[in-house]
């Protein structure tokens, strides 16, 4: 018998979630059915069958009967149609817990099952300090004169007067912001020291303080910073301390520094390899004016195998990999050829991406040593993993 169809409604419960925040669902049949973000376990849901594959279907959720309890009102007025907070119908701390099961999920569908349960045995999650207006950098869309965002479940723009996800300088200087600029997609950002928010064509400069290293910094609007500075503070403690009394380190995608200036402040020599040469040049400006000789940032492509030479010849012996949500192709090949690298300190913003591209050294007998989940980006799915590997021993 032929099963459903695209366009076709299904009744179904949601038995889990996975990566990217889709509900998991099975018909009677045995058919998987992946239900878009906004669904929780346990709920049944009205869907719509988007696609309809031999081996499984895509629905949208169209109405939910049975509300999960964790269930509450989101606190955005935009919540209905905006895409950009899809865990805010529940708490931060049961959004934590959702996202930890659901790494539960990608590291035993990513590593061999025994491996994936051990590292998550061992897990250590780490909440966010704010779970609301923690983000101090975002993107709005403008159309005549005012910020928008995409809508969840198509390519429309919803009209925006606040994002709880913003800090609330940030969020308050978001209209005038927009009214400043003309049609098209900008980066927003605010500086968490004094509170001033800039678009990313302004001149202006944004302040930076880093209290474990008594470190201040500026930067301009348009590079790359951690979106979430309160939690980003636990996660450079941690990095430094993970990559301290090793060696030489190199941090690679270390953008303007935020982990290679604090090493620097630490006394380490840090080579910091960046494809935005705006970003080395601001973190190198900085190492200079603090007098921090052991830092020195190189503007490469890591893509190509020039930058690799340059991170060869400073011989690290731990390297730091922050690389964008895409990941970084290629990079596990690289990674396992270098001699004498003992630790890979891996940051990533999309642990599937990781470890793909992990696989290489996974497979040349690397170890997962520790594994740390930040909530950076509570009232979403989306969830920062600290992965650290560890060099197997050589046999004699
Ligand atoms: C997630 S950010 C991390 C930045 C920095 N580690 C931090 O914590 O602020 C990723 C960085 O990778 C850089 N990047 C992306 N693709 C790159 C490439 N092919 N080569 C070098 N850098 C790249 C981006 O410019 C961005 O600064």
């Amino acid at each position: 018998m032929a099963g459903p169809v695209a366009g076709s409604r299904l009744r179904v419960r949601i038995a889990k979630l996975l990566w990217r925040g889709r509900g998991l669902a099975r018909l009677d049949s045995g058919q998987v059915v992946m239900v878009e973000p906004g669904v929780l376990p346990g709920e049944d849901v009205l869907v719509r069958i988007v696609k309809a594959t031999k081996d499984y279907l895509v629905g949208v959720p169209e109405e939910i009967s049975t509300p999960s309890l964790l269930r509450r009102p989101h606190p955005c007025a935009h919540a209905h149609l905006c895409g950009g907070s899809r865990f805010g119908m529940v708490s931060p701390a049961d959004g934590l817990k959702l996202k930890t099961e659901i790494l539960r999920d990608a590291l035993t569908r990513a590593l061999p099952r025994d491996v994936g349960q051990d590292v998550f045995s061992r897990l250590k999650v780490v909440p966010s300090p704010q779970g609301w207006r923690y983000r101090w950098r975002g993107q709005i869309h403008v159309r005549d004169g005012m910020a928008h965002a995409m809508e969840g479940a198509s390519n429309d723009l919803v009209a925006l007067s606040d994002c709880h996800l913003l800090a609330t300088p940030l969020a308050q200087a978001m209209p005038d912001l927009a009214a400043s600029l003309p049609d098209g997609r900008f980066t927003i950002a605010a500086s968490p020291v004094t509170g001033q928010a800039v678009h990313e064509h302004s001149q202006a400069e944004l302040e930076f303080y880093y209290p474990d290293f008594d470190l201040r910094c500026t930067l301009p609007p348009g590079v790359f910073f951690q979106a979430n500075q309160g939690l980003n503070q636990v996660l450079v403690r941690e990095v430094v301390g993970l990559a301290q009394g090793l060696g030489p380190v190199a941090d690679l995608f270390s953008g303007a520094g935020n982990f290679s200036l604090p090493l620097a402040c630490r006394g380490i020599p840090v080579l910091a390899v960046e494809g935005s040469c705006r970003a080395t040049q601001a973190g190198q400006h900085t190492a200079q004016r603090l007098g921090l000789g052991t830092a020195r940032f190189v503007c490469a492509d890591l893509a190509r195998p020039a930058a690799w030479s340059v991170v060869r010849d400073a011989a690290p012996r731990v390297i730091l990999i922050d690389p964008p949500r895409t990941g970084a192709k290629g990079i596990g090949q690289m990674l396992a050829s270098l001699d004498g690298v003992q630790r890979l300190v891996w940051v990533s913003c999309d642990v599937v991406n990781t470890l793909r591209d992990a696989r290489p050294v996974l497979d040349a007998g690397w170890q997962i040593s520790s594994m740390q989940l930040f909530d950076m980006f509570p009232g979403t799915w989306h969830m920062e993993v600290l992965m650290v590997l560890e060099r197997p021993v050589q046999q004699a």
